[in-house]
């Protein structure tokens, strides 16, 4: 089914650990590019802003094929650091990610605050520093399946603590659309198979566009046959996107079918 949009959407294509080597990166990054850029001679994408965000490792040699390539895609990484430079080990800093061509940066992350044990404290530093560097804050906000069992109330309260805390300091009902998207991801529901209800999504959107001025982007096994469901709704903003985003042509019907 499709629907129309009024809308432009923002689709951010999150790879998380994939693909397996540089290689393989560069051809998927190649092959959506091509894809996207089909659409967009189509007339079929024109109100889709897609954000690619692949592992660190893979941004530098992909950022200069999208300059080479002149892509319409948009560059983001997955996480970083509090700290631009210094002795801490393994980390990368806003300007680098900048430097690179990054425009975007996932922040908060479950997969980040499940694995890496990472704190509401250590989310609101990430964000104040990519903020005042200029980059572009995907935050990811979303409650486990124990909470979710007790209703959608209970999942709110969860997302008002969880974003009070990520943007404690941060004056998020000035920052506006362009610096600030939250993603809403209900983390029963990533890499499940098992999406949450667009009327759930909605209902979350409309909750935290409430008293934050963001973007809103729903997450958790969105896929091409499933994303105009949400898309279609001016609350939402677009969907983060995972598992479908490592297959070029399932990744481009997802572009294709908003
Ligand atoms: P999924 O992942 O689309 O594979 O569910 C979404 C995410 O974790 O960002």
């Amino acid at each position: 089914m499709r629907y129309t949009v009024s809308m432009r959407k923002l689709i951010v294509a999150n790879w998380k650990e994939n693909p397996g080597n540089q290689r393989a990166a560069q051809k998927l990054f190649g092959e959506v590019a091509r894809g996207i850029g089909k659409l967009r001679r189509q007339s079929r994408n024109r109100n889709v802003e897609v954000v690619l965000c692949p592992p660190f490792i893979y941004l530098e040699e992909i950022a200069a094929k999208h300059r080479a390539l002149r892509t319409k895609l948009q560059l983001g990484a997955q996480d970083v650091f509090w700290e631009e430079q210094g002795a801490f080990t393994s980390e990368v800093g806003p300007k680098m990610l900048k430097a690179l061509g990054a425009k975007f940066v996932i922040v908060g992350h479950s997969e980040r605050r499940k694995y890496a044990k990472e704190t509401d404290a250590m989310i609101n530093k990430k964000i104040k520093l990519a903020l005042g560097d200029g980059l572009r804050v995907i935050l990811c906000v979303g409650e486990p399946l124990s909470v979710r069992k007790k209703g959608i109330s209970a999942a709110r309260a969860f997302i008002k603590k969880q974003l009070t805390a990520d943007l404690r300091g941060i004056q998020a009902r000035n920052l506006g659309a362009r610096k600030l998207v939250i993603a809403y991801e209900p983390i029963w529901a990533i890499g499940t198979g098992n999406n949450d209800t667009p009327e759930d999504a909605i209902e979350i959107a409309r909750f935290i566009k409430a008293s934050i001025s963001c973007r809103f982007l729903y997450g958790g096994s969105v896929n091409s046959k499933n994303v105009a469901q949400y898309v279609q709704y001016k609350e939402v903003d677009g969907a983060l996107v995972g598992g479908a985003s490592l297959r070029a042509g399932e990744f481009i019907s997802l572009i294709g079918n908003i």
